[in-house]
C-alpha cells in the first residue's frame, strides 16, 4: 500500500476521503472531535506540500436523501479551529458549486464537501456517482480508516478514475497497530474482549485466539459464556443460541495454550433501568451464584484484581469492548478500573470499538494508552483478518 509519502501531490487536486462521522449530542452539536483529530496529520501534510485539498466524508446514516440533520457544514467550522486554516465549504458532493470551488483551490488550500451519503449511489457504489464525484479531483487520498470496510463509491468506486490512489497517515498508523503489533507482538499479548454479544465477536475470538497468549472476557458476553459452563446467571443477559460458539472458542484457547480467564465475581443487580440511567440495589456475587430475577452488570472486585495482575505482566494489550453497563454510573467500576490498569501498565496498549474509546477518555487515561483505534466494524473486520475494500483499493 502506497502512502502519502510515496507520492507527489503538489499543485493537484486531491479528493481525500476522511472519516468524520462524529457523534452528535441531543442538539445537533459534535460531541466528540477524535476522528477529525486523528485526520489532521494527513490533511496538514498535503496542505504543507502544495496540494489542493478537497475533502469527503459521511456522517450518519441519511439513507441517500439530503437532511439538515447530517450536514457537514458545522464540522467544516470546528475543522477549522481544529486546523487554524480556513475551510471551503461546498453545500453538495457534486455540482456547479463543487467545480467552481475546487477549480479555483490554490496550492494548500482545503474546501469540505456536503455529506456524500446524501446521494444514494455512495452506499450502492454507483459507477456514474463514483465518476461524477471524482470529476473535481485529480488524484485520491484514503484516510477514513473508520469506512475502509466498506465498498462505497468514495472508497472504492472513485478509485477506478483517479491516479495516484494511496494512503493517508492514519490508515497507516491502524494498520501498523491493528496489523503488525497484533500479529507480531511483544509478548505476553492478552486480549479483552467484552461488550453485549458473543455474537458480535464470534469471528474476532476465533482470529485472536491464533495470537494471543491470554483472553480476558468481559461484559454481558462473559454471561454466555457463563451459561456454556454451566454457573447459575440468573437474568443476566446472554445468548443461549451461542453457548455451543462460546463452548468451542474454550476448547480452541485449550488446544493452542490461550489462557482465557472469566470473571470470578459479578456486581448485579435486581433492576436496570437504561432510560433514567439507574439499576436497583448492587449486589456482588461469586462467578455461579447469580440470583434468579438478578442480571449482571459489572465485573466484581476479585475480577478487577484478577485482570489486572494479567494486565500489568502483559506486554502487549488489545481492549475491545466494556466490562459492565458502564453508561450508568454505578456500574462503570470495572471497565474504568480496566482503562486505568492498562493505562497505569508498561506495555503497548490499543484500544478499539466506541464504547473502550469513552471509558478511555472518562476514566482520564487517554494520554497514557499506546493507540485508540477510530474504526469501530472496520477494527474488527481488519482484527478477524478481512481484506478491507477502501484500503484494496489503492496503489499497491
Ligand atoms: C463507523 O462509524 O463505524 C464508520 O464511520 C462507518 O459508518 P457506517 O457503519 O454507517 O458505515
Amino acid at each position: 500500500m502506497k502512502t502519502v509519502k510515496d507520492v507527489s501531490l503538489s499543485g493537484k487536486r486531491v479528493l481525500v476521503r476522511v472519516d468524520f462521522n462524529v457523534p452528535l449530542d441531543e442538539h445537533g452539536a459534535i460531541a466528540d472531535t477524535t476522528r477529525m483529530v486523528a485526520a489532521l496529520p494527513t490533511i496538514r501534510y498535503l496542505a504543507q506540500n502544495g496540494a489542493r485539498i478537497i475533502l469527503v466524508s459521511h456522517l450518519g446514516r441519511p439513507k441517500g436523501e439530503k437532511n439538515p440533520k447530517y450536514s457537514l457544514r458545522s464540522v467544516a467550522k470546528v475543522l477549522e479551529t481544529l486546523l487554524g486554516q480556513s475551510i471551503l465549504f461546498c453545500d453538495d458532493c457534486l455540482g456547479e458549486e463543487v467545480k467552481r470551488v475546487t477549480e479555483n483551490l490554490q496550492d494548500g488550500e482545503i474546501a469540505l464537501l456536503e455529506n456524500v451519503r446524501f446521494y444514494r449511489g455512495e452506499t450502492d457504489n454507483d459507477p456514474a456517482f463514483a465518476r461524477k464525484l471524482a470529476s473535481c479531483a485529480e488524484a485520491y487520498v484514503n484516510d477514513a480508516f473508520g469506512t475502509a470496510h466498506r465498498a462505497h463509491a468514495s472508497t472504492v468506486g472513485v478509485t477506478a478514475h483517479l491516479s495516484p490512489c494511496v494512503a493517508g497517515f492514519l490508515i497507516e498508523k491502524e494498520i501498523t497497530y491493528l496489523g503488525d503489533k497484533i500479529s507480531h507482538p511483544q509478548r505476553p499479548l492478552t486480549v479483552i474482549l467484552g461488550g453485549a454479544k458473543v455474537s458480535d465477536k464470534i469471528s474476532v475470538i476465533d482470529a485472536l485466539l491464533e495470537k494471543a497468549d491470554c483472553m480476558l472476557i468481559g461484559g454481558a458476553m462473559a454471561y454466555t459464556f457463563s451459561a456454556a459452563l454451566g454457573h447459575a446467571i440468573g437474568d443476566s443477559l446472554v445468548e443461549m443460541d451461542k453457548v455451543d460458539v462460546a463452548l468451542e472458542a474454550m476448547a480452541k484457547a485449550k488446544r493452542k495454550n490461550v489462557q482465557m480467564l472469566f470473571p470470578i465475581d459479578h456486581v448485579v443487580s435486581s433492576h436496570i433501568d437504561f432510560p433514567s440511567r439507574s439499576v436497583g440495589d448492587l449486589k456482588i456475587v461469586k462467578e455461579d451464584e447469580i440470583p434468579a430475577g438478578y442480571s449482571g452488570v459489572d465485573i466484581g472486585p476479585q475480577t478487577i484484581e484478577l485482570f489486572g495482575r494479567q494486565i500489568v505482566h502483559s506486554k502487549t494489550v488489545l481492549w475491545n469492548g466494556p466490562m459492565g453497563i458502564f453508561e450508568i454510573p454505578s456500574c462503570n467500576v470495572g471497565t474504568f478500573a480496566i482503562a486505568k490498569a492498562i493505562a497505569g501498565a508498561s506495555l503497548t496498549s490499543i484500544v478499539g470499538g466506541g464504547d473502550s474509546i469513552k471509558a478511555i477518555h472518562e476514566s482520564g487515561c487517554a494520554a497514557n494508552i499506546s493507540f485508540m483505534s477510530t474504526g469501530g466494524g472496520a477494527s474488527l473486520e481488519y482484527l478477524e483478518g478481512k481484506v478491507l475494500p477502501g484500503i484494496a483499493a489503492l496503489d499497491a
